[in-house]
């Protein structure tokens, strides 16, 4: 069955790399999420965001994550795989995720006053590890900066490495999403805040080690989660213009970053703008290919097995959770 995030965090901490927590809306996503872990025998976060829940409904989201525990048994090898709400935003919401299956939550309050970000997430907790299976919480402290937000340095949301360990005890969370950087999309600076490489792409400035390990020195051991930590790869955005798309000012995490994240207490990376990436790259390659194309299978089944790809590789040479399960 699914499991929760305590044994797989403690490992991953322990051993120097991090579990990926991949989102899915549709069956080829989770396809392809399975395939990948199986044959790399990683463990896996399926994340679920609201708005997945909205498009996909709630139901069939959360069978068919407790279908992928069979899939995988099916194609051989038995991996963990945790069922988590992705930005879950009320105790409502966590609420309901909980009683209807899900492994873990994620309370995000990190938008409230620091008070009222404990009490919520308190609230999240005290209710999770009742249950009968204790549900593993996620909390957020620091705001990852949004594509709107101001540039200037003064303007930094920033996790703040004097509250985390006050904040982990006063809400007894299980693990912790900080900011140093990271946001969310497939534009994650912008082009003011770059350097520009030799073919014109993009150079995002680094993360924010610095306050990540003033962080790890205030809550030894302690989980952390980054968020917003897809690389948006130049080969997909190329290939989506190349076929008819707009990408613009797109950039990402650089790999090399992310591997160095893994290394440390960071334990959970969420990606999900890549996989998004690289089934409309492949899709409209198809379409442009195959004009004639109608049948969905034609084009999503292409899309899914390159997803397989990004994943496979992500799991390998970036979060090092390959060979863990
Ligand atoms: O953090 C956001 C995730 O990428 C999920 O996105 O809310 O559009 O499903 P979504
Ligand atoms: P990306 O947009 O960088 O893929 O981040 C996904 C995420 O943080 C989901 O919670
Ligand atoms: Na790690
Ligand atoms: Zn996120």
């Amino acid at each position: 069955g699914l499991v929760n995030t305590k044994e797989l965090f403690a490992k991953a901490v322990k051993g120097g790399y991090a579990i990926p927590a991949y989102n899915f809306n549709n069956l080829e996503q989770l396809q392809a999420i399975i395939q990948a872990c199986v044959e790399t025998k990683s463990p896996v976060i399926l994340q679920v965001s609201s708005g997945a829940r909205k498009y996909a409904n709630a139901n069939l989201l959360r069978n068919m994550a407790r279908g992928a525990v069979e899939y995988a048994h099916e194609l051989g090898y038995d991996i963990p795989v945790v069922l988590h709400l992705d930005h879950g935003d009320s105790f409502e919401l966590c609420k309901d995720c909980i009683e209807s299956g899900f492994s873990s939550v994620m309370i995000d309050g990190s938008h409230l006053s620091y008070e009222e970000n404990v009490a919520l997430t308190k609230k999240v907790c005290d209710f999770a590890h009742s249950q009968k299976d204790y549900v593993t919480v996620e909390g957020e402290l620091g705001v990852l900066a949004g594509v709107e937000d101001d540039v200037s340095s003064e303007h930094s949301h920033y996790t703040q490495p004097e509250e985390v360990e006050d904040f982990v005890k006063k809400t007894g969370v299980d693990s912790l999403a900080i900011s140093i950087g990271t946001s969310h999309g497939a534009t994650k600076f912008k082009p003011e805040q770059c350097t520009r490489n030799a073919d014109g792409v993009l150079i995002p400035p680094e993360l924010r080690f610095d306050i990540l390990s003033q962080i790890e020195k205030r809550i030894p051991g302690f989980p952390i989660v980054l968020h917003g930590s897809s690389s948006v790869p130049v080969q997909y955005t190329k290939m989506i213009e190349q076929y008819g798309g707009v990408m613009k000012d797109t950039v990402g995490i650089p790999e090399e970053q992310l591997r160095k994240a893994a290394k440390s207490a960071v334990c959970k990376i969420n990606i999900d703008s890549d996989g998004r990436l690289a089934m409309t790259a492949l899709i409209r390659k198809v379409f442009a290919e195959k004009p004639g194309e109608f049948d969905p299978r034609k084009y999503l089944g292409p899309a899914r097995d390159e997803l397989k790809v990004l994943y496979m590789h992500k799991n390998k040479e970036v979060l090092g959770s390959a060979g863990q399960a």
